[in-house]
């Protein structure tokens, strides 16, 4: 086969065969495929989608790409993924969550991804927590803690881990099919027998219009049930981040208050329901209102904060930097961001508040660019808090002296303010089910 004449075929909005879809996957996972090949093919499938046939095709060549955890022998296991926002550290709080209300959690995630915040980033800001786990601590480590959090590599989805770091520097990230092969591939990888997802819509999402993260919501709940998994798919808003932090120690900071029972009202609501659901599925809550209850009590009571411990410990990380997070280096400069004039914050813009914190050393422009771990932003305020003039609305941490006038310019044009409250939009917007 050759590449051009699939890219071809595929810009021409004609339908691949499955063996079309795994000759360049795996042509690309091996390093026969150039990334400039690669690239011209996904900014095609970005141009002329996909059919669900064809998206699933790509699905399971990327899973194939690397092993496939076989974990029956552990139970029934649970996963949790979000298709990517702003502030969006859920994950951080849900899997020792879920684990300590007694659910086997083997998670897969990436890095930062576009405009958005990566798990695998996040975590890799606790000093010495190691993401790249064998197959023997994976068991191990999810028999003796019940959680294990584990990045895309060289064994588990590959392909994803390559085809992702293109995507995030070639402008082919909001795509269904991409995202829904990308998501789903680690996720089947990673072994779990049920999933939430939770699909992100607005300016901070790659799905803007409600309309698309319902379309990408279905096709990933559906692919699941082709492989015979269950699903709930949580349609959640984006239009402001979520949590008052974006960037990697920032946000790593915030899910620790939240574990530590002080989180903000957004994300312990969010991860609440996520939790729930997953506690539904794992077969340990009969219903959604008894789950939530028992997830809410194991965030307050601390039992949440303990398995954290756990798996930070058990993943290499020091523990210290959880039970003190004044221990987490912080950024050499910021800037506070003032209220132009007095009123009631009617946006704070999600895409702009995650490009602004990429300006800052958040994220990556180029595949080779490292992460500032410690560059963010801070919220003081969200939408429908009342502000004074001149009152700091949030503050830019940098170690870039040269990206902070630039970045505070286009962060001070992301906050919105009115003489009266806007309507307040509903935090969880749509919940598909097909169990
Ligand atoms: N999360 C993923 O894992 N992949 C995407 O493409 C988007 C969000």
């Amino acid at each position: 086969m050759n590449p051009v004449e699939i890219i071809i075929k595929k810009r021409d909005g004609n339908e691949l065969t499955p063996e079309e879809i795994s000759f360049l996957v795996n042509g690309f996972t091996r390093g026969d495929i150039p990334d400039y090949q690669m690239s011209g093919f996904l900014m095609a499938v970005f141009l002329n989608g996909m059919t669900g046939r064809e998206t699933a095709h790509l699905t399971f060549s990327m899973m194939r790409s690397g092993t496939c955890l076989d974990l029956s022998s552990i139970g029934r296991t649970v996963d949790k993924h979000s298709t990517g926002g702003v502030g969006d550290k859920v994950k951080l709080v849900l899997v020792p969550l879920a684990a300590s209300c007694g659910a086997k959690v083997p998670t897969t995630f990436g890095r930062g991804l576009g405009h958005t915040g990566g798990t695998r980033d996040k975590l890799e800001s606790i000093p010495g927590f190691r993401t790249a786990l064998s197959k023997q601590e994976i068991f191990s480590q999810l028999k003796k803690i019940g959680a294990v959090m584990i990045g895309t590599s060289e064994d588990i989805a590959p392909a994803d881990k390559k085809i992702y770091a293109l995507r995030d520097v070639t402008g082919t990230v909001p795509s269904i099919p991409l995202i829904t092969s990308s998501v789903l591939s680690k996720k089947f990888a990673g072994g779990a027998d049920a999933f939430v997802f939770d699909v992100k819509t607005g300016s901070g999402a790659f799905m803007r219009s409600a309309k698309d993260a319902e379309k990408l919501a279905k096709l990933l709940v559906s692919i699941s049930r082709l492989m015979k998994k269950k699903a709930v798919a949580v349609i959640s808003g984006m239009d402001q981040p979520l949590g008052n932090t974006v960037g990697n120690i920032l946000e790593m900071v915030e899910a620790v208050e939240t574990l530590k029972g002080r989180g903000p009202a957004d994300l312990r609501t969010l991860t609440i329901a996520c939790t729930a659901h997953l506690l539904v599925l794992a077969g340990i809550a009969k219903d959604f209102k008894t789950a939530s209850a028992f997830a809410a009590k194991n965030l307050s009571n601390g039992s949440a904060l303990k398995k954290f411990l756990e798996i930070v410990k058990a993943q290499g990380g020091d523990t210290s930097y959880i039970e003190d997070t004044n221990r987490f280096k912080k950024a050499a400069f910021t800037r506070e961001i003032r209220a132009a004039k007095p009123g009631y914050i009617t946006g704070i813009d999600a895409y702009e508040t995650g490009m602004t914190a990429h300006l800052l050393g958040a994220g990556r422009l180029k595949l080779t660019d490292t992460i500032d771990h410690e560059a963010g932003i801070i919220l003081f305020k969200k939408v429908g808090g009342e502000v004074s003039k001149g009152e700091p609305v949030c503050a830019l941490h940098t170690n870039r002296k040269d990206a902070i006038d630039e970045a505070a310019a286009r962060m001070q044009k992301a906050i919105a303010i009115a003489g009266r409250k806007a309507p307040s939009k509903k935090l969880i917007i749509k919940t598909i089910r097909y169990n």
